[in-house]
């Protein structure tokens, strides 16, 4: 098992699931940053959220993040205009495993409106778990995602 510094971070949509999942996530052996929100505030933005994670990552102190929202969606997209922030909505296990041994995935996106704590349990045990395989063909495609980042953002 290899151990992670995680940044975690919800709105409103997604904050009472942060909270019961960064106590588990600490039982497996984790260092989890809480990004915010750190209080359930319903009119707040999931941006600012998926801003403080993405922002923790680039600067090295944390290795991956967990977002989570109503649906995972909004946060996942906001997350994904910070440059080498790879993330995604994976509400199952073989996606959130996947996604890091195929794609080098550092943010797994959760929906509380959609997921129970128990397969989001299982989601994010697969994600800390899972490592990027380094595989040839796997990297080649990383390098191509990572020439766009290049290219199109500013
Ligand atoms: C907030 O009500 C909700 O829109 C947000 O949490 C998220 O689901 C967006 O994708």
């Amino acid at each position: 098992m290899h151990f992670l510094k995680l940044a975690i971070g919800a709105d409103h949509g997604g904050f009472m699931l942060k909270e019961s999942m960064m106590e588990f996530i600490a039982r497996m052996g984790h260092e989890v940053m809480d990004c915010g929100a750190y209080s359930l505030v319903p009119g707040d933005d999931y941006p600012d959220f998926a801003a403080e994670v993405a922002k923790a990552i680039q600067r090295g102190d944390a290795g991956r993040g967990i977002l989570i929202c109503g649906s995972g969606v909004g946060a996942g997209v906001a997350a994904n205009k910070f440059e080498g922030i790879r993330a995604a909505v994976c509400h199952d296990v073989f996606s959130a495993r996947q996604g890091v041994e195929d794609d080098d995935m550092n943010v797994l996106c959760l929906g509380e409106r959609i997921i129970g704590a128990g397969a989001a349990r299982e989601a994010i045990r697969a994600f800390l778990q899972a490592r990027f395989s380094q595989a040839e063909r796997h990297l080649r495609r990383l390098n191509k995602v990572r020439s766009m980042e290049k290219e199109f953002f500013k």
